[in-house]
């Protein structure tokens, strides 16, 4: 199947971790021209030129962004036009993922939460709209805006509280803007992605809020332990993994999902 993206220009905010790379490299299979905007420059610099090289059909450049400023989110976009002239894909997927049970919320923890994983969101989307709804970038009004979201918007884990209350608010973002810009042609996909460990979990406290044995001085002993907790809960005996969920990212970014405007996708495997 032809998902006809060959050619469009994506976005991917927090591109250099876990799900941003996998889902980086997936875009350069599918001939996308990718911008890695990341905190974490030196990681999202190797990754661009390992991209570009491995598939010579795309190309990928980096950007230092910190989502929660909006005049670096505002050159993110404007590098976007300037390298490729047109944006056709955002993902809003830097995030934090991180642990605090309701009576340790601190205000430094709220504000590093909400702005990372919310505010963070809402800039990059106003950044990026105003060139996918403008006919001289890329010709036509279009625009598609992945929304990372979690299986933790659905229901609440121990310790999960802000973070849960951050995926809510992204999918209540994705919901109005595809209200207020479907007729462009612009609207938001939110995946709810279940467990698929990357690099940016704190397994440590993981392990520790769930009770689990683990030998501390043993090298990722943590991760052994919270890995093998999830596999046993899951129908499959696996947690998930980067890779898969890039291909359910590239997938809603295609018109083949247009249909689905507007939707939640639960891609938990199986998580009940
Ligand atoms: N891993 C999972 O199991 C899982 C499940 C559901 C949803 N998600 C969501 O997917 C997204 C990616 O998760 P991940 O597991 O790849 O995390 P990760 O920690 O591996 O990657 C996050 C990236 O965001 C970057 N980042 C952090 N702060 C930033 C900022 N202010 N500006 C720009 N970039 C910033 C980091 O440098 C890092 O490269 C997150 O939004 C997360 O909530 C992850």
């Amino acid at each position: 199947m032809d998902l006809k993206l060959k050619g469009r220009v994506a976005i991917i905010t927090g591109g250099a971790g876990g799900f941003g790379s996998a889902i980086a490299e997936e875009y350069a299979r599918e001939g996308v021209y990718t911008v890695i905007a990341d905190v974490a420059i030196n990681a999202a610099q190797e990754l661009a030129q390992r991209v570009s090289q491995t598939y010579p059909a795309s190309r990928s450049v980096a950007i230092q962004t910190d989502v929660t400023r909006k005049s670096s989110v505002e050159q993110m976009a404007q590098t976007a036009i300037a390298e490729f002239g047109r944006i056709d894909v955002l993902v809003n997927n830097a995030g934090l993922i991180q642990r605090r049970n309701v009576l340790e919320i601190d205000d430094a923890f709220w504000e590093k939460m909400m702005t990372i994983n919310l505010r963070g969101a809402i800039y990059a989307s106003q950044a990026c709209i105003p060139y996918m709804a403008d006919e001289r970038y890329g010709g036509k009004q279009f625009g598609r805006i992945i929304m990372m979201s979690s299986s933790s918007a659905d229901h609440a884990s121990a310790g999960m509280t802000l973070y849960s209350t951050t995926k809510v608010g992204l999918e209540m973002l994705g919901q109005a803007i595809s209200k207020e810009h479907g007729h462009q042609n612009i609207f938001a996909i939110c995946p709810r992605f279940g467990i698929a460990p990357t690099p940016g979990w704190d397994f440590r406290s993981y392990a520790d809020s769930l009770g689990l044995t683990y030998d501390p001085t043993q090298k990722d002993d943590d991760k052994r332990a919270v890995i093998e907790y999830y596999s046993k809960q899951l129908p499959m005996g696996k947690v998930g993994t980067p890779e898969e969920v890039a291909r359910i990212v590239v997938l809603c970014s295609s018109y083949i999902m247009d249909p689905l405007i507007n939707q939640t996708l639960n891609a938990w495997w199986g998580r009940g």
